[in-house]
């Protein structure tokens, strides 16, 4: 393994680059306060922005190490942050690491989050050393479940009822999908 840290990485339309403490006003606006964007995952809404300071205040200093994996997208034609893709659990021995995403809703339906997820998956495979990349998502948020169809993860299997959503107290069916390298190489050679 070869731990770099959240190295800036640049798409066609994106650039993905560490959080930093000056963007909570763009991260709050855009979907940290949206309850449509936080409806499916594991943290609340903020309900005010002093929160958003606070954490990503926090977020700025953990980018300084190099075991971290989390980024801001930025739409590299405005330099606005528009979202956020991170690796919240990893696992250097058998090396695995889950990747999490959520996008301003303004920003939904135009392939976006593919074109960042791809990205990470490559530097997480290709740079980085990981030999499976996975992610979880309610069965019902379906754009999500694509995101990764289309980013080449598997479907590995169903927790039913596997999660009690924080937004409406549903319980809600979990996939599990994942890519692995030699499936990621396969790819990259027909690319
Ligand atoms: C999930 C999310 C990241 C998707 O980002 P995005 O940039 O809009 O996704 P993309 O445009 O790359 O791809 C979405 C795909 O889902 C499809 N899709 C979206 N809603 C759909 C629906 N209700 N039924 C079927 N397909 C749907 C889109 O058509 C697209 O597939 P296509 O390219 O084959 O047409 C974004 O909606 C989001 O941030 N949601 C809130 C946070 C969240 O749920 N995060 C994930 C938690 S697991």
């Amino acid at each position: 393994m070869n731990q770099l840290g959240s190295r800036v990485l640049t798409t066609q339309r994106l650039i993905l680059r560490p959080f930093r403490a000056t963007d909570a006003e763009q991260a709050f606006s855009g979907w940290m306060g949206d309850p449509a964007v936080t409806k499916y995952l594991t943290w609340e809404r903020h309900e005010s922005i002093f929160l958003t300071r606070q954490l990503l205040a926090a977020w700025e200093q953990e980018a300084k190490l190099l075991t971290t994996y989390h980024w801001a997208i930025v739409w590299r034609e405005t330099g606005v942050v528009i979202g956020d893709i991170s690796v919240p659990t990893a696992d250097m021995r058998s090396q695995w690491a889950e990747v999490a995403y959520c996008l301003s809703r303004a920003f939904w339906g135009r392939g976006i989050m593919t074109e960042a997820l791809m990205a990470v998956i490559d530097f997480l495979i290709g740079k980085v050393g990981f030999l499976r990349i996975e992610a979880k998502h309610a069965t019902e948020n379906i754009a999500s479940g694509r995101v990764m169809e289309k980013c080449g993860m598997q479907l590995e299997g169903v927790l039913r009822k596997g999660h009690r959503l924080l937004s409406t107290g549903e319980l809600v069916d979990i996939a599990i999908r994942a890519i692995l390298r030699e499936e990621w190489e396969a790819r990259k050679a027909l690319q």
